[in-house]
């Protein structure tokens, strides 16, 4: 059954007929046409479909979209202003961490909520913050760079 329902992406509302069983990955892909969430397992296993909703990094295919209406929900698209790159971003590109860039989304939305929380981490806390965000290029370690240097920059800029 389809009903009306309102959502807050990235700062602008988008609203559609959506049938309540759709998860909010499906919405954000085949209602709202925000590609940037990647859809992998479907199963909550490899993270490629993460997206903050209220601050908590969350696996979008195993939430129902219609119980984060009126929560602030953020994709990757949200996250370059205009034509620059937000730290993060920037980050990834410089130390070589996206090979086919599939998982790029999720490990970059996941490090944005960790930062955000904890802005000058261990090596072993950004490896366990990390560990449901999985890629089968990189091996990690330029990731885990990546977040260090994320980590740097934007306690420089804060
Ligand atoms: S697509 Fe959601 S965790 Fe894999
Ligand atoms: S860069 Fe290919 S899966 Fe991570």
């Amino acid at each position: 059954m389809k009903q009306m329902m309102s959502f807050t992406i990235n700062g602008a509302i988008f609203e559609g007929e959506i049938d309540h069983r759709r998860t909010l990955l499906e919405v954000l892909r085949e209602s709202f046409g925000l590609f940037g969430t990647h859809k992998g397992c479907d199963e909550g296993h490899c993270g490629a479909c993460t997206v903050i909703v209220d601050g908590k990094a969350v696996n979008s295919c195993l939430v129902l979209a219609a119980t984060v209406q009126g929560k602030e929900i953020t994709t990757i698209e949200g996250l370059a202003q205009e034509d620059k790159l937000h730290p993060i971003q920037d980050a990834f590109v410089k130390a070589g961490a996206i090979q086919c860039g599939f998982c790029t989304p999720g490990m970059i939305m996941t490090t944005k909520a960790f930062l955000h929380k904890n802005p000058n981490p261990s090596e072993e806390e950004i490896k366990y913050a990390l560990s449901g965000n999985l890629c089968r290029c990189t091996g990690y370690y330029q990731i885990v760079e990546a977040v260090k240097i994320a980590a740097a920059q934007m306690r420089k800029e804060a």
